[in-house]
C-alpha cells in the first residue's frame, strides 16, 4: 500500500483516513434524516417520516460566501475508498454525478444552489468524486460544480470532467480542456474523460490520445479516462499511449441494464481499469419512486425507454426485492441498488442527484455489504424482467 498512497499527488485522494473516513461532519444533511431508517423504510418512494425541505437548517447559507455550508457538527457513516486504475486515482465508493446540474433538462425542480449543497453534503460525507462534462448543460454543470469546489476546497474533490465525442481532433480537445479548467476554475482537472467514442467524424482514436497525453505531460489533466468505450476501443485507446494508462472507463451499468457484464466488466477487472457506473439508479427508476401511472416528465426521461409503462411495469419485482432486501438492512431501495454495483471492487457508481437528500440517500450505500443470500433474491427477480427496447 505504501508505494501506492506515495504516489498520490492531490490531498483529496491522501487517504489520511486510512481507507476510512471518519466523517467528522458527516453530516451535512443528517435533518433530512428519517429518525430511524430501521424502522422507516419508503413506501412508493416516500419516507413514512417525510424529509424536511431542502433548506433546513443543517445546510445554511454562508453571507459571506453566498455558498451553502453543511453544519460540520454532527457525524455520520464511514466513507470508503477505492483505487481508480493502477495509477493511484483515489476515490470514494460512491461518486456524485452532475449532469442533473446542467440545468431544467432533468426538471423543472433543478436548481444551481441546491445542486451545490447537494456537493457540499457530499464532500461532507466522505464523497470526493464529483463528475460533469462540457456537454452537460453546454458547461453549466461544470459551472455550478466550480462553484461548489471553491467552497468546499479544492483538495477535497476529486474532479472527473469529459471532452465530448465531437470534439475528437488535437486542437479541439485542447480548446475543449481549455474551456472545461476555466469554467471549473481549477488548474488541473483530476481525471479527463472521453465522453464517447467519435461516430461521426470517425477521428483516428491515436489523434485524440496523444493530444490526451500531451494534456498530461503539460499538467493540465491529472489521469486520463475513457466512456462508454467498447473492448475494442479501450484497446486500441491504450495502445497509443506510452506514458500513462488509462485508468476508467464510465459506461452505464445497473441492475436493470447490464450490458457491460459480458465484455468490458471482465476486461476491466483483469486489466485494473476502473468502472464509473452511470445511471446507476436507472435514472431514478430502481429508487422506487416511479411506476406506469407516475413517470418523469423532463426532457431526459419522457422518451427513455427504461420509462415506457411496460418497462415500469417489467421492472415491478425488481423494485419490489430492492425493498425486501432493504428491509432486512434498515436500507432504501436506492442504496440496496448502489451496493448491488459495489460488488466489484473497482466498481464505482456515480449517481446523479439534484439535492443533498439525495446524496445522503446514496452515500449510506458504503458501509455494509449484501449478503450472498440478498445477491440471489435480486437475481431472482431480475430472471423475471423482460424489457422491451425496441
Ligand atoms: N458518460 C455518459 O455517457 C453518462 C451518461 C449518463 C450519465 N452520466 C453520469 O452519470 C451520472 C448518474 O447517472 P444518471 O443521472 O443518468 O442516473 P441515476 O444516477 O441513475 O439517476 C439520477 C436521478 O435519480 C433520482 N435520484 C437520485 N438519488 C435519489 C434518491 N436517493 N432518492 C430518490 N431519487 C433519487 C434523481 O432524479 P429525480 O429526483 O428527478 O427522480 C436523479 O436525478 C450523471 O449525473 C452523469 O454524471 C454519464
Amino acid at each position: 500500500m505504501g508505494s501506492v498512497l506515495g504516489a498520490l499527488t492531490s490531498p483529496a485522494e491522501r487517504p489520511s483516513h486510512r481507507g476510512r473516513f471518519p466523517l467528522s461532519g458527516a453530516s451535512a444533511c443528517s435533518q433530512w434524516r428519517r429518525p430511524d431508517r430501521r424502522r422507516c423504510p419508503l413506501r412508493e418512494g416516500r419516507a413514512l417520516c417525510a424529509p424536511p425541505p431542502v433548506s433546513g437548517p443543517t445546510v445554511r447559507r454562508d453571507t459571506s460566501t453566498g455558498f451553502y455550508r453543511a453544519d460540520p457538527s454532527i457525524r455520520g457513516d464511514a466513507m470508503e475508498y477505492v483505487g481508480l486504475g493502477r495509477n493511484g486515482l483515489r476515490v470514494s465508493a460512491v461518486g456524485l454525478g452532475m449532469w442533473q446540474a446542467g440545468g431544467t433538462g432533468w426538471g423543472r425542480d433543478v436548481r444551481d444552489a441546491d445542486c451545490v449543497a447537494a456537493m457540499e453534503c457530499a464532500v461532507n460525507l466522505g464523497v470526493n468524486l464529483i463528475d460533469t462534462a462540457e456537454v452537460y448543460g453546454q458547461g453549466h454543470s461544470e459551472e455550478v460544480v466550480g462553484k461548489a469546489v471553491r467552497a468546499v476546497g479544492r483538495d477535497r474533490v476529486v474532479i472527473a470532467t469529459k471532452v465530448a465525442g465531437y470534439h475528437a481532433r488535437a486542437r479541439d480537445v485542447e480548446a475543449a480542456c481549455r474551456g472545461s479548467l476555466r469554467r471549473l476554475r481549477v488548474r488541473e482537472i483530476d481525471l479527463y474523460q472521453v465522453h464517447w467514442p467519435d461516430p461521426w467524424e470517425q477521428v483516428p482514436l491515436r489523434e485524440t490520445m496523444k493530444a490526451l497525453e500531451r494534456l498530461h505531460r503539460r499538467g493540465w489533466i491529472r489521469h486520463i479516462g475513457v466512456s462508454n468505450f467498447a473492448v475494442r476501443d479501450l484497446e486500441e485507446a491504450r495502445a497509443h499511449l506510452s506514458r500513462t494508462d488509462i485508468v476508467s472507463n464510465q459506461v452505464r451499468y445497473n441492475l436493470l441494464q447490464r450490458d457491460i457484464e459480458s465484455e468490458v466488466l471482465p476486461y476491466c477487472r483483469r486489466e485494473g481499469i476502473g468502472i464509473m457506473a452511470w445511471s446507476p439508479l436507472g435514472k431514478g427508476l430502481l429508487t422506487g419512486k416511479y411506476r406506469a401511472g407516475r413517470r418523469p416528465k423532463d426532457r431526459v426521461r419522457a422518451d427513455e425507454e427504461l420509462f415506457k409503462p411496460a418497462n415500469l411495469r417489467s421492472a415491478a419485482p425488481v423494485v419490489a426485492a430492492l425493498r425486501r432486501v432493504g428491509r432486512d438492512h434498515g436500507k432504501t431501495p436506492a442504496q440496496v441498488a448502489l451496493a448491488w454495483l459495489r460488488r466489484y471492487r473497482n466498481v464505482v457508481p456515480i449517481p446523479g442527484a439534484k439535492r443533498p437528500a439525495q446524496v445522503e440517500e446514496n452515500a449510506g450505500a458504503v458501509g455494509w455489504a449484501l449478503r450472498a443470500r440478498d445477491v440471489q433474491v435480486l437475481q431472482a427477480a431480475l430472471r423475471r424482467v423482460k424489457l422491451d427496447t425496441s
